[in-house]
């Protein structure tokens, strides 16, 4: 009915409250490491990746293993993004674990944070093949799934990291090196936000001169979340 519009799909089952025609309790699937959340915000991140797997016009599908929809603590207030998933993410299901991943475990581990404390997340869900770069259509058709994530989520910091996110969430004709270390309100739905973009792991590992700049959003990322006591 609403296969294009998976918003208004995801409207259309709160408002018949699908939670009760289908099953008695909306399943926990965020429970594991004991991230207790409340339970519309369960639902709606069940019903937004189901939203997702449930997509009939998308080619990325055919060829990914798994559709990789988030890893952290759904609590948090730190919500990162990134571009799409690569061959390891897609084999596990879960977003930044290959070397790129690595890496972004050790800038959060410099500011003393950990997926524990984090959310992260994708502007695409399934890996491009050959890890090309989502394309303008692809990102297009992704885009509605990643704002309501956010608005879900609720971050109070949200982190674009690399261009395809800053591209995709703030504006299209932007450029990375001018648009990072700077913090820019913006609103989800009800959720305001504090959004700061900064360079891809995957970019920093081909530039290392630049993680100097990325040292800079990092302190200012804690400094954020110490100034709202986050
Ligand atoms: N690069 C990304 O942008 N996301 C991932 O999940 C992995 C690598």
């Amino acid at each position: 009915m609403f296969k294009n519009n998976p918003i208004k799909l995801i409207k259309y089952y709160n408002l018949i409250n699908h939670n009760l025609i289908y099953n008695n309790k909306a399943i926990n699937r965020y429970k594991k490491d004991n991230f207790e959340i409340s339970e519309s915000k369960t639902k709606n991140l069940d019903l937004l990746r189901r939203a997702i797997l449930n997509q009939k016009n998308c080619d990325l599908k055919k060829y990914a293993k798994n559709i990789v929809f988030s890893d952290g603590n759904p609590k948090s207030k730190i919500m990162l993004v990134g571009e799409a998933p690569g061959a390891s993410e897609d084999q596990e299901g879960l977003p930044f674990v290959g070397r790129a991943g690595v890496l972004l475990d050790k800038m959060l581990a410099a500011i003393k944070l950990d997926r524990k404390k984090v959310y992260i997340s994708n502007i695409i869900n399934y890996r491009p093949p050959e890890n090309r770069r989502p394309t303008d259509s692809e990102i297009e058709q992704y885009l509605p799934f990643i704002t309501k994530h956010i608005e879900i989520i609720e971050p109070k910091i949200l982190v674009l990291l690399g261009s395809t996110a800053m591209n995709a969430i703030i504006g299209k004709d932007l450029v990375i090196s001018k648009m990072r270390g700077k913090w820019i309100n913006k609103k989800f739905g009800n959720c305001r936000t504090s959004v700061i973009i900064t360079f891809h792991p995957a970019f920093l590992m081909r530039q290392p001169a630049q993680k100097k700049m990325a040292w800079i959003d990092l302190k200012m990322i804690r400094d954020k979340k110490e100034s709202l006591k986050i």
